[in-house]
């Protein structure tokens, strides 16, 4: 096995933790919240959960940066940014900077405490907001390891 296989498999592996994490809690655990929770108990729940899975997320977007980044490095591929044939490529690297941004600059900054301020103004409002985020993501993510898989393999 050569490097960028072995960092193609560690990226995939990586990829599996973190956008699984995220289609378990856009599609299981909001919706569970959503059933068993009363509108002003939902934020303060699901962010004790999810707080969890924000280190994982961490780990997983470390390991996918650093083995993307590598194998972007070791194949020579910076000039794939530019060319819209690898629209795959920009996707990887914009989801990663969006969540990249969210879990280890905005969350932990300023957006952990906007919500539990605003969740105390308007619990419906924020608990529809937050679900509304994670279907985006989730959204966004599928497309690009679609895109991804689709354009590695002669799509
Ligand atoms: C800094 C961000 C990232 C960079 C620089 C990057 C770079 C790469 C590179 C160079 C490849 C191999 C392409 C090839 O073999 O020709 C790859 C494969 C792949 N990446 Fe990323 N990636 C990043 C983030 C992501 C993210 C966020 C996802 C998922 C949402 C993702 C999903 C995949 C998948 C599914 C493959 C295809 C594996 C295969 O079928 O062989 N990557 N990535």
């Amino acid at each position: 096995m050569d490097d960028v296989t072995l960092a193609r498999a560690l990226h995939v592996v990586g990829v599996v933790l973190w956008i699984g994490g995220v289609a378990f809690v856009t599609t299981v655990l909001l919706p569970a919240v959503a059933r068993l929770k009363t509108p002003g108990e939902r934020v303060a729940f699901f962010e004790e959960i999810e707080g969890r899975f924000a280190w994982q997320a961490r780990g997983t977007t470390l390991l996918v940066g650093a083995t993307g980044f590598y194998m972007t490095w070791v194949l020579d591929a910076w000039n794939r940014f530019h060319d819209p044939a690898f629209w795959w490529m920009t996707a990887m690297f914009l989801v990663w900077l969006v969540f990249s941004v969210m879990l280890f600059i905005a969350e932990p900054l300023f957006l952990h405490a906007w919500f539990r301020r605003r969740s105390a103004e308007a619990p419906e409002a924020t608990f529809r907001l937050i679900r509304r985020l994670h279907w985006f993501l989730l959204t966004i993510s599928l497309v690009t390891v679609f895109g991804a898989v689709w354009g590695v393999h002669g799509g």
